[in-house]
């Protein structure tokens, strides 16, 4: 496709002759509603809102549907084209329940946004008027239908149509009672089901697992990666400090990355923000009995002066690259030999062939550009220092300290606190060598050492 100049609202900009009119609009902010279009779905063309004058058209067509053509003049503005979407916004609400109080979409809803930018219109339709669907439907996988409030845009059949391909969603009836349902006998059941929450422009498919424990308003999104596996999807963390409490994580949404994970995550991945919250090891246990950090750091000293034999730590592949850098440079500074075992983190029947990954520490490509060791020890330790590694319970010692982000069932020698990603910050190395930083999102009230905090700490201790 060679590349034209096209006119939009007066200013000239230069896009492929041949593609989509909309992405032109998208990627240069000019704003334009719409609701059936998805960068992932393509045009569909069917809620007529994201209407443009096109010079020499008679009337107002979808820019979802028109391609770039050589010298194309496109108005995205003025009274004829806003009165035009201000009547398509009412047509599409004629039925709709305007719920919004009592609806987990608001704040981020487009009907909402488009209303308050393009219609404040007086309605024509009395609420009694109006056709009503049914508003409590469990469609499987996490998400709730609420018929009425759909503007039968497609997004979610398209998601299920063309993307996954499970075909669980369809829309059936005509006119007005046309509405979202599951196939006859089928409920929504895919790895990826819960991304049509939030394909959906509106409050009409929800995550049971979000809905009604956060106003969207009270949260801040943080970037991140998610941990799950080593695809490493970009995500948001969505996350609150509620007055005296700790800050909290409601969800994890995915952030576009064309490289990684284009503009959805897996239901495990997107879920496992829970598993951060939850059992976490907060004090400080030394044989057995929580102890006060300067009591921990002086055990940590004595143990680790009275080692006999070797001295092996154990790293958890999942750590960020900064912290496995410190953890390396320390085993080495104390003589000791260090590993990274992987074999716990394969995992077959977790993969499949988009996004999820059988290798599941979200940081193994790290661990094998540092060149630290991947197979689990053999030999028995005078001591072993392990850093939130699951298999640190297998490997024969005298002592153990483990340093760990959630209670286990096994006792060690000394058992301190780890923090979790969230609360950390870091590069990460995708299965296809892509780095990517996380920021830190959560700061707890009584904050829990990262690696690093720790290991500057043993080190102080040292000299
Ligand atoms: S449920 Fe949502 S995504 Fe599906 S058609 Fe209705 S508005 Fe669109
Ligand atoms: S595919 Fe892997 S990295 Fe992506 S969301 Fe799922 S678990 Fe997380
Ligand atoms: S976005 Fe163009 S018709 Fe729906």
């Amino acid at each position: 496709m060679s590349q034209t100049e096209v006119v939009i609202d007066d200013k000239r900009f230069v896009a492929k002759e041949g593609s989509l009119l909309i992405d032109l609009l998208i990627k240069h902010n000019l704003k334009v509603p719409y609701f059936c279009y998805h960068e992932a779905l393509g045009a569909d063309g069917n809620c007529r809102m994201c209407m443009v004058e096109i010079e020499g058209q008679k009337r107002p067509q979808i820019a979802c549907d028109t391609l770039i053509k050589e010298g194309m003049v496109v108005r995205t503005k003025g009274e004829n084209i806003e009165s035009v979407r201000r009547n398509i916004l009412e047509l599409e609400l004629i039925n709709h329940p305007v719920d919004c109080p009592i609806c987990d979409q608001a704040g981020e809803c487009k009907l909402q946004d488009f209303y308050m930018d393009y219609g404040l219109y007086d309605s024509h339709i009395d609420q009694a008027d109006k056709v009503h669907h049914q508003k409590h439907i469990d469609l499987g996988s996490n998400v709730m239908l609420d018929q009425e409030r759909c503007v039968l845009c497609a997004r979610c059949t398209r998601f299920t149509a063309d993307i996954t391909k499970t075909h669980e969603l369809g829309i059936i009836g005509r006119g007005d009672h046309a509405r979202v349902s599951t196939m006859p006998g089928k409920k929504l059941d895919n790895p990826y089901a819960m991304n049509v929450v939030d394909l959906c422009p509106v409050g009409a498919l929800t995550s049971k697992d979000f809905r009604f424990s956060q106003r969207v308003w009270f949260l801040t999104s943080t970037p991140s990666v998610c941990h799950g596996c080593a695809k490493g999807c970009n995500i948001f963390i969505d996350h609150n400090r509620e007055k005296y409490k700790d800050e909290t994580i409601y969800r994890f949404r995915p952030r576009e990355n064309q490289a990684v994970n284009g503009y959805f995550i897996c239901d495990e991945g997107r879920l496992s923000y829970k598993a951060l919250q939850e059992n976490r090891q907060v004090e400080r246990d030394r044989n057995g009995a929580v102890c006060s950090e300067a009591e921990a750091l002086k055990a940590y000293c004595k143990t680790l002066e009275g080692a006999k034999g070797e001295i092996i730590v154990l790293a958890d592949p999942n750590l960020y690259r900064e912290e496995l850098v410190a953890i390396e440079a320390y085993a080495a500074h104390i003589g000791a030999s260090l590993y990274a075992p992987l074999e716990h983190y394969r995992d077959e029947d977790f993969a499949d062939d988009w996004l999820k990954s059988s290798q599941r520490a979200a940081n193994a490509k790290a661990v094998e550009i540092l060149e630290i060791k991947t197979t689990l020890p053999v030999e028995k330790a005078g001591l072993l220092i392990s850093f939130n590694h699951p298999d640190a319970a297998q490997i024969k010692a005298e002592k153990v300290i483990s340093f760990q982000t959630h209670i286990g069932k096994d006792a060690y020698d000394l058992t301190l606190p780890l923090a979790v990603f969230s609360e950390s910050a870091g590069t990460l190395v995708n299965e296809e060598g892509i780095e990517q930083y996380c920021p830190r999102a959560i700061k707890r009230n009584e904050p829990i050492p990262t690696v690093i905090e720790w290991l500057t700490q043993i080190e102080g201790g040292d000299k």
